[in-house]
């Protein structure tokens, strides 16, 4: 079963559970957990009354009364105090402990806001990113039969207040949006990450106990639930593959009058990088590997036509810096500074690639702002202004 982004108010989905970013007393507030509350009606309020509050990182159930809900899981995320406060460990273990209270009342939809990510202060790439790997390893390590859905919300006033982002979310339909929504959903791989502090470990470790003992669940290793492992990667790469053409996803059955099939990219734009979202073959002939990143740079650029100024330009890159690069056969650009250069050489996903290369540096498939960049070269959609709006249309830091 898939994970699945969708854009929306939560309090209007008709699925099983929805989930409320709520607070310590469960006394209703502001954002998701003002709307929910609004939607659901008084006696939300009431019942809430009587569940005792709820620590930071656990979750609570309600019935959904006047939302399409059957259920409301209440989690309480951690308030970001710069990262050093286990607020990764206790936003991951808000998912884990809702997703548990779904399975137990056998729900077979899910839908969850961006919890912590909006009054809370928590950055919301990292929110994001927390939610879509802890759902679906949520779902590789249970089996559980079970769709879930994460939505991205664009409230009135933002859209209102703020001239730059309208322009783009005018830019960018929805059927855009979904189509990423698919990509990110059909090339996301886990890939091994560095082990987190001692420190974290031994406090994700606590929650992880803690909450094992209070649902009387088996206790599982801790390797079962750190975010890595390459063989469980390969594992869910041929799992979810094969799921998803086996069956037609919720996601697929609400969303299809809307959504067009994507065209595979031709087979000479792919390459070899193994953790690209660009899969296939690099031809090393074309790529020379004693190039630097510089002199493949000026070697596109001449390739192209474009001139020095055109090129910076079209890179939104400052004429300095853009000089220093140029004087310096091996200069060293930071990752998204490359990632401009390549859009603004309008590079094959190939070429893109290889300049990144040259650099030490890849797309990773297993960010999420980078398969949304990927999507957007994949899909010709090769300017700096354009992946921007899009990072933007998903709520993302832009580059
Ligand atoms: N549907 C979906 N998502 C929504 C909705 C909605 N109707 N309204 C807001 N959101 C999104 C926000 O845009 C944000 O990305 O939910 C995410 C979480 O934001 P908050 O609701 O502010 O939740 P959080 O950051 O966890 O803060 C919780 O806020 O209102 C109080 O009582 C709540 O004290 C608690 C705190």
């Amino acid at each position: 079963m898939p994970v699945t982004f969708i854009r929306g108010d939560i309090t209007k989905l008709n699925t099983d559970a929805i989930v409320n970013a709520a607070n310590n007393e469960l006394r209703g507030g502001g954002g998701v957990d003002g709307a929910i509350h609004a939607a659901a009606g008084n006696e939300l309020y009431a019942y809430c009354k009587t569940l005792g509050g709820c620590p930071t990182g656990e979750a609570k159930v309600s019935p959904g009364f006047n939302l399409p809900a059957k259920y409301i899981i209440h989690t309480v995320g951690p308030v970001w105090r710069g990262g050093a406060f286990h607020e990764k460990t206790l936003l991951t273990s808000c998912y884990l402990r809702s997703l548990e209270l779904a399975r137990q009342h056998k729900c077979k939809t899910v839908a969850f806001p961006l919890i912590s990510a909006g009054a809370y202060g928590y950055p919301y790439d990292a929110a994001l990113q927390i939610a879509y790997d802890t759902c679906q390893r949520f779902l590789q390590e249970t089996k559980a039969d079970m769709e879930i859905f994460i939505v991205l919300y664009q409230g009135k006033r933002s859209l209102n207040t703020n001239r730059h982002r309208t322009t783009h979310f005018e830019r960018f339909d929805d059927s855009d949006f979904l189509r990423v929504a698919r990509y990110i959903r059909d090339n996301y791989h886990f890939s091994a990450e560095e082990p987190e502090s001692e420190e974290t470990s031994l406090a994700e470790d606590s929650v992880l106990k803690s909450a094992e003992k209070k649902l009387e669940i088996a206790p599982r290793s801790k390797t079962r639930f750190q975010m890595a492992g390459k063989p469980l990667a390969e594992k869910h790469e041929m799992k979810s593959a094969a799921a998803g053409a086996k069956k037609q996803s919720l996601f697929d059955r609400i969303f299809s009058a809307k959504t067009r099939p994507e065209a595979p990219p031709p087979t000479d734009e792919r390459t070899a990088n193994r953790n690209s979202p660009f899969s296939g073959k690099l031809n090393l002939k074309d790529f020379p590997v004693e190039e630097t990143f510089t002199q493949m740079l000026l070697r596109f650029m001449r390739e192209k036509n474009m001139s020095a100024p055109e090129l910076y330009t079209e890179a939104c890159l400052d004429r300095k810096l853009f000089s220093k690069i140029q004087s310096n056969p091996d200069y060293q650009p930071k990752k998204y500074t490359a990632v401009r250069l390549a859009l603004a050489l309008q590079l094959s996903p190939a070429e893109t690639d290889a300049l990144l290369n040259t650099a030490g540096y890849a797309l990773s498939r297993s960010k999420i702002p980078d398969l949304v960049i990927s999507y957007c070269i994949t899909n010709n959609k090769r300017s700096v202004w354009e992946v921007n709006g899009m990072l933007e249309d998903w709520g993302l830091s832009t580059i």
